[in-house]
């Protein structure tokens, strides 16, 4: 019986434990994590959703404060097209949080860098294309891009001194998908070093519609694999979501995959950003109690827990302050949503809105639960304690498990 440790993820060279730890915005796949994965010889992500968040909470550094400082006239106003990102900032913040984990990276594997890229950020190809060079200029091992998938991100950077030395990764969930993306991006003459195919059962925002349930991910990734080998294409792929087992993971590297990327299992660890009272929520949900729902406002379908408090949840919008999901014209679904209750409730102070939440807010305070469809099961990878609560792992052992346990077994801690 095979083991994922008797497989090996190649780049060029380097040999890789076939197992990435997916990206997890925003700061859930911290350095920490990602950190662990590489120096166990597989790949790690970190994220570069609101970075400047993130670089604020690792580094004392004040970007939120000064934007909000900046931009505090126009809270009250609907039209924030005029709250724009300082770009040396993000460029900075980005250098800042990238450049610290690479410093600090031990061992065989590798870091990558989530880009999200529905993140558009009142500017969408501006700030883009400062985020992606920024991750590089700052030594990140490559990037991964991901929900939003812009069809000319290469293109933005493809005068980058490490545009053809970098790895450079895209996420898709469809054959099409990924057609288009090698279509609009031939021109540059490089094609995608790995593919993360991701099927509907992953956490986060989903590459479907609300008709998730009927797609497979073993299917897709057979219909891309097949696609691949009559075009001739040696494109490395990585198949993602609701791969639970060391056992499921050997099964898609024995039909073709070269590597798996997994999550859900490590939102439950010591080195994961979310808190322990959030995980403990995580460990203890019930089947009944993940949902996939549109409450945000990128226009994804997405999973989460039903009792994350950022549904319903009707805070005034934050764009002075964030503003990641503004698009090129300054606005975003969450602000319409909130104007018509507002406009329904004339001198409520507490109004609910369900239509769709304030993303950035929620995800900055670990107020939304997003997780992957098998989150239900993480109850039985750990032990419980006589206090109810669950014990928190170590990123090690669950990487571990994956790597070396058989027969659909998952390991549980000393
Ligand atoms: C809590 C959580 C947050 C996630 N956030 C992101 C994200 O910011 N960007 C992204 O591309 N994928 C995101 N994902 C998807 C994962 O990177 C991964 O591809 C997927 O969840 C793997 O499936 P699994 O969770 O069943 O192992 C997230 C997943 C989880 C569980």
């Amino acid at each position: 019986m095979k083991r994922v440790d008797d497989f090996r993820l190649n780049f060029g060279k380097q040999e890789l434990v076939p197992i990435v730890i997916g990206g997890m915005g925003v700061d859930i796949s911290t350095a920490d994590l990602a950190l662990e994965a590489a120096r166990l010889g597989g790949i790690g992500h970190i994220s570069d959703a609101m970075v400047k968040t993130v670089a604020d909470r690792r580094f004392n550094t004040k970007f939120v404060k000064d934007k909000l400082k900046q931009y505090k006239y126009n809270v009250a106003n609907s039209d924030k097209s005029m709250v724009q990102f300082d770009l040396g900032q993000l460029a900075e913040a980005t250098r800042l949080h990238v450049g610290k984990t690479m410093e600090a990276k031990r061992g065989p594997g590798m870091i990558f860098v989530n880009c999200m890229e529905k993140l558009t950020m009142n500017a969408p190809k501006e700030t883009l294309r400062v985020r992606l060079a920024s991750a590089l200029d700052a030594g990140a091992d490559g990037i991964t891009l991901a929900a939003g998938l812009h069809l000319g991100s290469f293109a933005l950077i493809e005068d980058h001194p490490r545009f053809r030395d970098a790895k450079l990764g895209i996420i898709v969930s469809s054959l099409r998908a990924l057609q288009l993306f090698l279509r609009k991006s031939s021109r540059t003459n490089r094609l995608p070093d790995y593919v993360v195919v991701e099927g509907p059962l992953a956490g986060g925002h989903l590459g479907f519609g609300m008709d998730w349930a009927k797609y497979d991910l073993a299917t897709i990734v057979a219909e891309i694999r097949a696609w691949l080998m009559a075009e001739k294409l040696d494109i490395p792929l990585i198949a993602a979501g609701g791969i639970f087992t060391g056992s499921d993971a050997v099964s898609f590297l024995e039909h073709g995959a070269s590597a798996v990327q997994v999550a859900t299992r490590f939102t439950v660890t010591h080195e994961c950003g979310l808190p322990e009272n959030v995980q403990q929520h995580y460990f203890k949900a019930s089947e009944e109690e993940i949902v996939v729902n549109q409450i945000s406002p990128t226009g994804y379908p997405m999973r989460m827990l039903t009792g994350s408090p950022a549904i319903g949840s009707g805070i005034r919008p934050n764009c002075e302050a964030y503003g990641y999901l503004l698009d090129s014209t300054g606005n975003c679904s969450y602000i319409d949503a909130y104007n018509k209750q507002v406009a329904l409730h004339p001198g409520e102070k507490k109004i609910i809105v369900m239509e769709k939440t304030c993303m950035c807010t929620h995800m900055r305070n670990f107020d939304l639960w997003t997780c992957g469809h098998y989150t239900y099961r993480l109850k039985d990878t750990s032990r419980r304690n006589e206090d109810g609560n669950y014990q928190i792992l170590s990123a090690e052992h669950v990487f571990r498990d994956y790597q070396f346990s058989t027969d659909n077994k998952v390991a549980l801690p000393e």
